[in-house]
């Protein structure tokens, strides 16, 4: 298989975390099924490949691939990922596949009570912080960095329900998802065989001009806006209504309480890792806006 130097020296660097978009581009456009050796795993980039992967759970499987990300990894990191390992593997709906997917997945209708989630309710703070701490810092410097969007949506803010989905499919908080081929098969030409791991590309497939205009402007009035930062198909995220009623929550409290909203810094750090994205931290300055009318003030 033909690898590109430059390619995979661009996937090999730190810096990719910056700006991984031009990248994304030029796989999405010149290899959208892309061997990288560096990563071990296909790379598949475009919209409809990335939905058809999702879409048949027969062909493309969860099954086995931790075990495989693992055996991958030196023997001093997987210690490090040990913990995250064996909770990842235990039996559960996030890495099942049919048929017990759909059974744990009726379950869990179950398991999002009330009352079940109280009892996990630490682990689930801990999740919906990170996520949303990630969609609220790439959120913010998205309006930001497009001032005539956060003047729409300050002089609008029914729009903050599109713009949210915006936000997302613009800077999807999961950069990526993964499956492993059950089987010898191809995508657009390329022969991948069985036991294979494909890393869909969320982020790409996000900005594919074939199914969104303009893919590169942020714009929070477009519609439709089909993005897959839920992913797609029978393991669409569960916590999705939960984390969008947050995100509303948040940025309403956000804009309304942020005046005058500045970035304050020029240089942008972002967590070192090429699945999760997000800002270490978002330095800003604003003037504090209204507290909603009869909401006690803090002692
Ligand atoms: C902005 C926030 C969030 C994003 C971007 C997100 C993204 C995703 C994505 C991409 C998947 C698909 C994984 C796959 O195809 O293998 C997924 C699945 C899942 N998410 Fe989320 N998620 C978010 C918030 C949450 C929250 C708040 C919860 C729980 C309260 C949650 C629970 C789950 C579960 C249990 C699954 C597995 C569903 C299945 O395999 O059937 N997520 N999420």
């Amino acid at each position: 298989m033909a690898v590109d130097a430059t390619i995979e020296d661009q996937l090999a660097s730190l810096e990719l975390v910056s700006d991984p978009y031009p990248l994304y581009d030029e796989l999405r456009e010149r290899h959208p099924v892309y061997w990288s050796q560096g990563w071990n795993a296909f790379l598949v980039t475009r919209y409809d490949d990335v939905v058809d992967v999702l879409r048949d759970s027969r062909r493309f499987v969860n099954a086995g691939r931790y075990t495989l990300f693992m055996e991958q990894l030196p023997p001093e990191r997987r210690v490090e990922f040990g913990q995250f390992y064996e909770y990842w593997t235990k039996p559960g709906f996030n890495l099942s596949d049919p048929p017990d997917h759909a059974l744990v997945r009726t379950l869990a209708k179950r398991f999002f009570t009330r009352r079940a989630m109280e009892r996990i309710r630490p682990r689930v703070q801990a999740l919906v912080d990170a996520l949303i701490d990630d969609v609220i810092g790439t959120g913010i410097l998205s309006l930001h960095q497009h001032p005539d969007q956060l003047r729409l949506l300050r002089n609008d803010p029914s729009l903050l329900p599109p713009a949210i989905a915006e936000m997302l499919r613009y800077e999807p908080p999961f950069q990526q998802d993964w499956r492993r081929s059950a089987t010898d098969t191809e995508i657009r030409g390329v022969r991948i065989p069985e036991g294979s791991i494909l890393r869909l590309m969320l982020a790409a497939a996000n900005r594919d001009p074939r199914v969104f205009d303009a893919p590169g402007a942020f714009d929070i009035r477009r519609d439709p806006n089909r993005h897959i930062a839920f992913g797609f198909g029978i393991h669409l995220c569960v916590g999705a209504p939960l984390a969008e009623v947050e995100l509303d929550i948040a940025f309403n409290t956000l804009l309304r309480r942020l005046n005058s909203l500045q970035v304050a810094t020029d240089t942008l750090e972002w967590h070192p890792s090429n699945g999760p994205r997000g800002l270490k931290t978002l330095p800003i300055t604003f003037q504090p806006g209204p507290r909603v009318s009869g909401a006690p003030r803090p002692n």
